[in-house]
């Protein structure tokens, strides 16, 4: 079967309900944590994507039994002292950064040497940002060109708590540190700037030794080493990053609207709400409530009178770090000049996505101008396509190839876009969505 697609249509206005996969981040979390913990834990509504069955094979090969049913997963942990270390273990965190870089923290107390590789994508990426801040509590890292995969770890059953600084915004980095620090005696003190904060609300909902003080800019965490961990039955909210292809889809039509329901709506991963609103998007929660220490909502959203430009402000650039490439396709439509900065971040995903922004912009015909770190998109109201656009995406980043089909489904044109496998990293299930919206 061909790994491309061709949209040559624009959609007509739908008014519909959807429900989008699992959420991401909070999966792979509820897999690491569980794998720690004593006894059998079960999610529902897992999201099944690469990026999570990368995480179950590699609790697997640290010996931890996994049942997969139709609907459910069971993880049966064995206690945090639990995983089974095999002489030349190979871990493989594929294409994902959120596992790879977690699961370092998961292992820095483990005195063998472990190898960590990736995709070609994942390789490019930098990991000296985990492996620096892991190796100050005692593990030794070496890793390939300094900074790049594969890696080797040589935990130390010695470590010592450290006082850490996060100044990305990198939930991370923050989350490698979290887990380093559940596996040190001793309380390992960290000042991390804002990002998704689902690591502290598990910790939190499990009753684990950590301590949060909220400021306007940064979380003061103050995390002990973790003897116990309790089982954990989670029913797993959809994802806001997959729910925003569709958002921007309604920020682009002139008469749609949607409803996307249970959908985790944690403040932290609120970027794109603030921003579609602040530009004229129709956005209310409904049927709001907390489930385990995550907020989570059914999104009703309608097309906008008028879309207005925004400036976005920064400090909201980790709320919506996985979002800006649907934003940008936004901005380009809006009325006025767009201009978001501080975004070096982005350019150290899946692929360089800053690059990627201004390149599918070029590609509609939006004017741009770019620096490394910063984009103004000039935008039009009216813009349409006429022509025939391909898209190679060489790194396969599931987020550039969403981002194309909303692009033309919004503008029209003859689209080919590669790499269709891609989607199996987030959103399996992204194409039969929008399959159903065309009906
Ligand atoms: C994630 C954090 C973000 C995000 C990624 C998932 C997580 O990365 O881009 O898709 O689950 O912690 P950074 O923390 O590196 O910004």
């Amino acid at each position: 079967m061909s790994n491309s697609i061709i949209v040559k249509n624009k959609i007509k206005n739908f008014n519909k309900e959807i429900v989008v996969g699992g959420d991401k981040s909070i999966s792979i979390r509820w897999v690491l944590f569980s794998s720690l913990a004593n006894g059998k834990s079960k999610a529902e509504n897992l999201l099944m994507s690469k990026d999570v069955i990368a995480a179950i094979k590699t609790i697997k090969k640290l010996g931890i039994k996994v049942k997969l049913k139709k609907s459910t997963c069971e993880i049966y942990g064995k206690g945090i002292n639990g995983y089974q270390i095999k002489k030349n273990l190979i871990i493989n965190a594929e294409n994902s950064g959120t596992l790879g870089r977690l699961i370092l923290g998961l292992l820095i107390n483990i005195p063998h040497s472990i190898k960590l590789v990736g995709d070609k994508s994942l390789s490019k990426r930098d990991f000296k940002r985990v492996s620096d801040p892991l190796s100050n509590f005692g593990a030794n890292f070496k890793l390939t060109n300094k900074k790049n995969l594969p890696l080797v770890l040589r935990g130390s059953s010695n470590l010592k708590p450290f006082k850490y600084q996060e100044n990305r915004g990198s939930a991370q980095c923050k989350s490698a540190v979290i887990f380093g620090g559940m596996r040190t005696e001793g309380t390992t003190y960290i000042r991390a700037k804002k990002s998704r904060n689902h690591t502290e609300l598990l910790c939190k909902y499990l009753k684990l030794p950590i301590k949060i003080r909220e400021r306007k800019k940064y979380d003061l965490i103050e995390v002990n080493k973790v003897k116990k961990i309790k089982t954990l039955n989670y029913k797993i909210p959809s994802d806001i990053s997959s729910a925003a292809f569709f958002m921007a889809l309604i920020a682009l039509s002139n008469n749609s609207e949607l409803i996307i329901r249970n959908v985790n709506i944690n403040p932290s991963r609120l970027g794109i709400i603030t921003i579609l609103k602040k530009m004229g998007v129709r956005i209310m929660f409904r049927n709001k409530k907390n489930y385990k220490g995550e907020e989570q909502a059914d999104i009703k959203i309608k097309s906008p009178k008028k879309l207005k430009a925004i400036n976005f402000p920064s400090a909201l650039n980790s709320c919506a770090i996985d979002e800006f490439l649907v934003i940008f396709l936004v901005a380009a439509k809006a009325k006025g000049i767009s201009y978001f900065k501080d975004l070096a971040e982005l350019n150290q995903k899946e692929s360089p996505r800053l690059k990627w922004g201004a390149k599918i912009l070029k590609l509609i015909g939006a004017k741009t101008i770019i620096t490394k770190n910063s984009i103004k998109i000039i935008g039009k109201p009216n813009l349409r396509i006429n022509k025939k656009i391909v898209i190679k995406n060489y790194l396969k980043d599931h987020r550039v190839f969403m981002t194309s089909i909303i692009a033309a489904l919004s503008f029209g044109g003859e689209w080919h876009i590669h790499d269709k496998d891609s989607i199996k990293t987030s959103f399996p299930n992204f194409l039969n969505i929008i399959n159903d919206l065309k009906k």
